[in-house]
């Protein structure tokens, strides 16, 4: 118990605990550098308190002293030696080495609101601000009416983002950071007064404040696209929906917990058909259709459509060639996973498996083969025979067979670019465009090999897939499917997570081309990318979806190497592009772009996502396919841009960019070339071991996109990576370990005179 009265045990236990409190309880915590100095003050002032006489000072080194200079502690001493040199030199190390992290990204969720709103002209004060359709009483029909004009509203305009369920995971929200915010969270819109959403809605992500992120958030600004009744209608539909109270102010006290939907607990009793009926109308009809026509008032913005029951034709079925409709299990497992890269949601969290089989009742009804049982109806599974071993034996024939049976729709490498030179359609006429087997990301249902020997055995009923049960060999049909399997190596998977593209530096000169093997040395990333339901002239549906980067960079000048799948290549006239061309459309030529602020704000704000703002500007690396008719070379410029809302400006000389674009097997591969510094002062200066906000563009020829008719990425980081230097490094940590060895030595020459002193004494 002694040990705990020494006043050096002490202070050591009170600058632990201090570390402790400042680095891992405080919250937020302190950045590293404000760490040091706090820990530097404390341990200063400790020093002077415990050293302030001879005395106490004389108590507080005396352990030290003998560690240092006791003949018994010998061994002691060697080992302290050999910690501190090490240590010194493991702890130097650490900090000279560069280590880069990425900029802190606070937002704050629910920002304080203005007080006043000034929007369709007039002003609002949100602080009586009431929702007119209120007094119409939650339980009238005319209510009831409301909510149902902004539940059309809401699926035409919102479902792509905050999806179907308003749980905030529709088809486009993985694209964007922040992520649409989820309606059904007890923490959102429960906990708001309605005037609170009217100025979200009606201001969207650019109406935030500074705290709130404006230059990140993809919400729209819907009072350029929605009058102020729609805004109120859909808000209506939105706490009905959901279930939820919205928060007034004269009721404090509402807690915003979930109430449970009366309607839904009553169909988990009784599932009968007016409780069926209920769900549907509820969650299906709005795509599907009241009739199951696959007419809802959600239809018209989808690729693909949502289907048409009454036509009784399914896409994905585990029934053979020869059945005509899929087992209950098939739709079941469709109802409950939904189809990945269409709207179709997954219902698996929202309705339970009776209910799900309740709605499979009613959609054969649609179809008219309700009653009658699987044996009546012929349905049989596919026979699946032995599945082989994968082996590089199985996989070559698979290639074999891939080019003569898939190849002519799924393209040479699998990205789905036709090259039979056939305008595909699906039954109802609508062009269609086979799937690119090389981003798994895509895929409707297929999962595994098993799964694609299925869909390749089948077809896909209702497109120009076709079945190959009858026309090829079991163990032809398995060694394709195990190739389809290898396809994805083709391409970089969705880099989920991440958001820093490395760019590498080299010695010497840069590659020109995509092709070169030093593209290799660079880490590839691929995102997301959505087109444009932000502002008008607004694109719903994209063939395009993601983007492919990677970054070099040398003394002089960056390259950046811009991977987009694209199965048309559209430059107009030439022959390629004609054999596919929509027949409404007119084709404009393939554009990819880069767009990066035009200079680095120093704080954590960015130009508005979308092409800047009025403060804010950006530059955009603009690259444009050529065209044969009119015939025009391929392009490369710089424009600046300051929000969509002013025309964006060609640089008289773009001369400081250079872009070249190839095409080839279904992939347009762009590299960009820039100096790191130009004279232009719109440009941004690249430097090392800075974050640089980044982000692309894509506009596809074939459906005629130009302008913001658009897809498109958030933003993300570009970092120049310093070269790594080693050398340097270990020398500073070796010559630190050195110092310190040195400096124990001398004091441990000190010491052992003053224990030799104290013994004479
Ligand atoms: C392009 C995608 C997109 C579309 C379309 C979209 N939103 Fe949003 N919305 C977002 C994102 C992202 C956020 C979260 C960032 C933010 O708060 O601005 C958001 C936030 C909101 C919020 C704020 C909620 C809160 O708790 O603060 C409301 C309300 C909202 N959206 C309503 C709507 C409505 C109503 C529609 C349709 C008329 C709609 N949104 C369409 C992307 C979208
Ligand atoms: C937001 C729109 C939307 C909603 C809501 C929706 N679906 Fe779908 N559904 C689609 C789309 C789009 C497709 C077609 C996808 C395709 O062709 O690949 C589809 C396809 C289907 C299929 C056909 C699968 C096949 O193999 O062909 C079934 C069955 C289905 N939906 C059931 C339902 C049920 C049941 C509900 C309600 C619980 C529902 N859907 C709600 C959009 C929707
Ligand atoms: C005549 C053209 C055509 C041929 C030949 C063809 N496909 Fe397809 N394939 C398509 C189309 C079109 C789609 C997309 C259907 C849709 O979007 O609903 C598709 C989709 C697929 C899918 C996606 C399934 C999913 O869950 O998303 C796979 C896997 C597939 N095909 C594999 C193959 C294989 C393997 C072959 C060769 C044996 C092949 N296809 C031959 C046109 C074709």
């Amino acid at each position: 118990m002694r040990l705990f009265k020494h006043p050096l045990f002490l202070s050591i236990l009170i600058l632990v605990g201090l570390y402790v409190l400042f680095a891992h309880i405080l919250n937020p915590p302190l950045p590293k550098s404000l760490l040091i100095q706090y820990m530097t003050i404390c341990a200063v002032a400790i020093l002077l308190v415990v050293t302030f006489d001879d005395k106490s000072a004389a108590r507080f080194f005396a352990p030290i002293v003998a560690l240092l200079g006791a003949p018994r502690l010998k061994f002691w001493r060697f080992l302290s030696f050999v910690g501190v040199v090490v240590g010194t030199g493991y702890l130097t190390y650490g900090f000279v080495k560069p280590v880069i992290t990425s900029p802190l990204e606070l937002r704050t969720v629910h920002p304080a609101p203005p007080s006043t709103l000034r929007v369709y002209g007039n002003s609002y004060n949100l602080l009586t601000l009431q929702n007119p359709y209120r007094e119409l009483g939650d339980t009238s029909d005319e209510y009831a009416e409301i909510v149902a004009q902004g539940a059309e509203l809401y699926y035409k305009n919102c479902i792509f983002c905050h999806g179907d369920m308003l749980d905030g995971t529709g088809h486009f929200a993985d694209t964007f950071t922040p992520r649409p915010i989820n309606f059904q969270d007890v923490g959102m819109i429960a906990q708001l007064q309605e005037s609170f959403l009217f100025w979200r809605i009606t201001t969207g992500g650019p109406g935030l404040p500074r705290e709130g992120t404006p230059w990140a958030s993809a919400m729209p600004v819907w009072s350029e696209i929605l009058t102020e009744d729609e805004v109120w209608k859909i808000i209506s539909f939105l706490y009905d929906y959901t279930g939820y109270e919205p928060r007034s102010w004269e009721l404090e006290e509402t807690t915003g917990e979930a109430p449970v939907a009366d309607e839904q607990t009553a169909a988990i009793d009784a599932l009968d058909a007016d409780a069926v009926d209920a769900i549907y109308m509820k969650r299906c009809a709005q795509c599907h259709g009241e009739d199951g026509d696959g007419l809802g008032v959600a239809a018209e913005f989808m690729y693909p459509a949502p289907r048409d029951f009454t036509l009784g034709l399914f896409k994905y079925k585990t029934t053979d060639a020869d059945s005509e409709f899929p087992s209950d299990a098939d739709l079941h497992a469709t109802i409950k996973n939904g189809l990945t890269g269409t709207a179709m949601p997954a219902w698996g969290d929202i309705l339970s498996d009776a209910e799900i089989d309740a709605l499979i009742e009613k959609i054969k009804e649609f179809g008219y083969w309700d009653g009658e049982s699987p044996e009546d109806l012929g349905l049989n599974p596919i026979e699946l025979g032995r599945p082989p071993a994968v082996t590089p034996e199985l996989l070559a024939r698979g290639r074999e067979q891939f080019v003569k049976a898939c190849v002519q729709c799924h393209g040479e490498e699998g990205r789905g670019n036709i090259t039979s030179g056939k305008r595909l359609a699906d039954d109802s006429e609508t062009r269609i465009w086979p799937r690119n087997l090389t981003q798994p990301e895509t895929w409707r249902v297929t999962m595994d090999a098993e799964d694609v020997f299925q869909r390749l055995s089948t077809g896909i009923p209702g497109t120009p897939m076709p079945e190959h049960a009858t026309t090829m060999a079991i163990e032809d049909r398995w060694a394709i499917a195990n190739y389809v399997m290898t396809l994805r190596e083709n391409s970089v998977p969705l880099s989920e997570g991440e958001s820093v593209i490395k760019a590498v530096r080299i010695n010497g000169d840069l590659p020109m081309g995509y092709d070169d093997p030093l593209w290799d040395q660079a880490p590839a990333m691929t995102f997301n990318m959505a087109p444009n339901v932000i502002k008008e002239p607004r694109l719903f549906t994209s063939l395009n979806d993601m983007v492919t980067v990677r970054a070099l960079y040398n003394g002089d000048d960056i390259v950046i190497r811009v991977d987009v799948d694209d199965r048309t290549y559209s430059v107009p006239g030439a022959e390629l592009e004609r054999q596919y061309a929509l027949d409404d459309v007119t084709a404009t030529r393939d554009a990819i772009a880069v767009q990066i602020p035009a200079a680095l704000s120093g704080t954590n704000e960015k130009p508005y996502f979308r092409l800047g703002d009025s403060r804010n500007p950006v530059n955009l690396w603009y690259w444009a396919a050529p065209s044969v008719e009119p015939e025009l070379a391929e392009t490369a410029v710089i424009y600046d841009a300051t929000g969509a809302d002013n025309p964006m400006v060609a640089r008289a000389d773009s001369a400081d960019l250079s872009a070249h674009g190839e095409w080839n097997n279904g992939r347009w591969s762009v590299v960009y070339r820039r100096a790191l510094v130009t004279n232009a002062p719109e440009d941004l200066a690249f430097q090392e071991g800075v974050y640089t906000p980044i982000a692309f563009a894509n506009w596809d020829g074939l459906a005629g996109e130009e302008g913001l008719r658009q897809s498109f990425t958030a933003w993300y980081w570009l970092l120049l990576e310093p070269d790594e230097n080693p050398t340097r490094d270990w020398g500073f940590a070796i010559g630190a370990a050195l110092l310190a060895g040195l400096l124990f030595i001398v004091l441990a020459m000190l010491a052992r005179e003053r224990v030799k002193q104290q013994k004479n004494v």
